[in-house]
């Protein structure tokens, strides 16, 4: 029986891949203000710059290679049963090759309709733009979950956690909730690991390993330890 691995995500695990973090020095959120970009209020005061916000977004992320951490993670589904949970809206963890991820805040390459909300699109090249329209002939959004909406992954992403026997937290600060109460969510047995440069230990988390470095180095050497130590 394969063990279960759940691999939580942030923006750290892609910033080897060249897209910006938000919190880091000279990440996004010291260039833009949320308010003005990632709100359901920025959208109705200002839904051309919150368009022209994602766009940037998205031909940021077209551009962007998977990089070894990544690619690490898509080989351990091979040796377990693996699922990725991720906060990213890029898709580098499906274009590394991992084949079940959940995103927690959404995707950027897929537009969804603003009346039907389970009209979801994939979005054919770079831009998204006013008067682009659903089948029902409302403008379409990214498909975004902005600040201030609910996380409607977050049930079947707490469920997996719940039952993970591995877990690994890569890249995050786990400033946003309810995304970072995940990690609460796991059992105590689980083994966990915590990889970031800025990672500290968690109070009240048993079996917590901290690994203080970039992705692109610490996933794929815990990954090759796990694989000689559980397979
Ligand atoms: P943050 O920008 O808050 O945190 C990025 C984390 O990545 C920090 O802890 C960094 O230390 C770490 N980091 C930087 N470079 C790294 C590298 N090479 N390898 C590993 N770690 C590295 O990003 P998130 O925690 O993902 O939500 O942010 C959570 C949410 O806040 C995002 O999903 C987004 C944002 O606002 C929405 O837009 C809804």
């Amino acid at each position: 029986m394969k063990k279960k691995v759940v691999v939580f995500t942030g923006a750290g695990v892609s910033a080897e891949s060249g897209i910006n973090t938000f919190r880091d020095s000279g990440g996004l959120w010291e260039q833009y203000r949320i308010e003005d970009v990632a709100t359901p209020e920025a959208w109705r005061k200002d839904p051309a710059l919150v368009l022209d916000f994602y766009n940037q977004r998205r031909k940021q992320v077209i551009k962007a290679e998977p990089n070894d951490a990544h690619k690490a993670i898509a080989q351990l589904e091979k040796y377990f049963q693996v699922q990725v949970i991720t906060q990213n809206i890029d898709d580098l963890h499906e274009r590394a090759g991992s084949k079940r991820v959940l995103h927690l805040h959404g995707e950027i390459r897929k537009s969804r309709s603003t009346l039907s909300p389970n009209l979801v699109y994939k979005i054919v090249g770079e831009e998204l733009n006013i008067g682009d329209k659903c089948e029902k002939g409302s403008q379409l959004r990214p498909h975004i979950v902005w600040f201030g909406e609910m996380v409607p992954a977050m049930e079947e992403a707490v469920m997996h956690t719940q039952n993970a026997e591995i877990l690994l937290v890569i890249g995050t600060s786990l400033e946003v909730y309810p995304a970072a109460s995940l990690v609460q969510f796991a059992s105590e047995e689980s083994i966990k690991y915590l990889i970031d440069p800025k990672a500290h230990l968690i109070s009240g988390i048993d079996n917590l390993h901290v690994i203080q470095k970039k992705a692109g180095e610490g996933v794929p050497v815990l990954v090759k330890e796990l694989i000689k130590e559980y397979v």
